[in-house]
């Protein structure tokens, strides 16, 4: 069993790419007084359309990293990641490598808000072809809400957008369209769109603005805010292990030039970040 640091350290939050910012800046406007890792492994990223194994394997390499860099609480704030990898690493991995820390994800914090969202009972999934195959989204809302019904559309191409910045170009217009057009043609009784993928709230603007007025666009952030907020007041035994000095810092396996210059754009603040090899 690898010997992680005993003492108290910020909250590590994880994704493929720059998804997950969307996540930590709801985090960070709920928590402000926690401290965080945020690692993204954009030399690797998309994960969308890779195996299972692959992404499980990917996933668990950074939660390593994650616990080797102290930290006793890790979010997936990836859904594909969430999808592929949560249950494994909870169920058989977590045992092995400290079963004192804990991994979560955000599906099951979207999944629990939902029922209260829609009215018509109809709700539309933008995800990763990962996240949509994986039925996860379906699954647990059948499990919560029985009589919602979910339609799903996977969006290939909208990571890539987003990683490479282009997500406000005409292109990225054209595979709105596209995708909201796909996913409304299999179901007109939609009235939510969850936006099944982390990075997908850099879209969100285009895809409310040929949206009627009645149909909702979910993100998640805030959601898996207040679910972590709860998380750490039903658990005190992990939030005295959660450092609270307010600080972020930020990861990559990639070029950190790269991904600050990229993430200050997103996070409308100008970041430091340095590069992390994985094992
Ligand atoms: N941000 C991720 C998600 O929520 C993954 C994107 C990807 O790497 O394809 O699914």
């Amino acid at each position: 069993m690898p010997h992680y640091t005993q003492t108290p350290a910020p909250i590590g939050i994880f994704d493929s790419g720059y998804g997950g910012l969307t996540i930590l800046n709801d985090i960070q406007k709920l928590l402000p007084r926690y401290d965080y890792i945020y690692l993204g492994d954009n030399a690797r990223t998309p994960y969308g359309s890779r195996s299972f194994d692959v992404v499980y394997e990917y996933t668990l390499q950074c939660v390593k990293q994650l616990f080797e860099q102290g930290c006793h609480l890790v979010i997936l704030a990836c859904n594909t990641a969430s999808a592929k990898a949560l249950r494994t690493i909870q169920q058989n991995d977590l045992a092995q490598l400290d079963p004192h820390r804990r991994v979560l994800g955000v599906i099951r914090p979207t999944v629990e808000e939902i029922g209260n969202i829609t009215h018509t009972r109809h709700v539309g999934l933008l995800g990763t072809v990962g996240t949509i195959q994986s039925e996860s989204y379906p699954l647990e809302i059948k499990k919560l809400y029985p009589d919602i019904r979910v339609v799903g559309e996977a969006c290939p191409m909208f990571v890539p957008l987003i990683e490479n910045n282009e997500h406000n170009d005409a292109g990225a217009d054209f595979f709105v369209q596209k995708y909201i057009s796909e996913l409304l043609a299999k179901d007109n009784k939609i009235d939510t769109i969850i936006l099944g993928c982390t990075h997908y709230p850099l879209l969100q603007q285009k895809i409310k603005a040929i949206l009627p007025d009645k149909i909702q666009v979910v993100s998640q952030g805030r959601y898996v805010a207040a679910s972590l907020a709860t998380y750490l007041l039903r658990h005190p035994e992990i939030d005295a292990k959660c450092t609270k000095g307010g600080k972020v810092s930020y990861y990559t396996t990639e070029s950190p030039e790269k991904f600050i210059s990229s993430a200050s754009i997103f996070l409308n603040i100008t970041i430091d970040a340095q590069r992390v090899a994985l094992d």
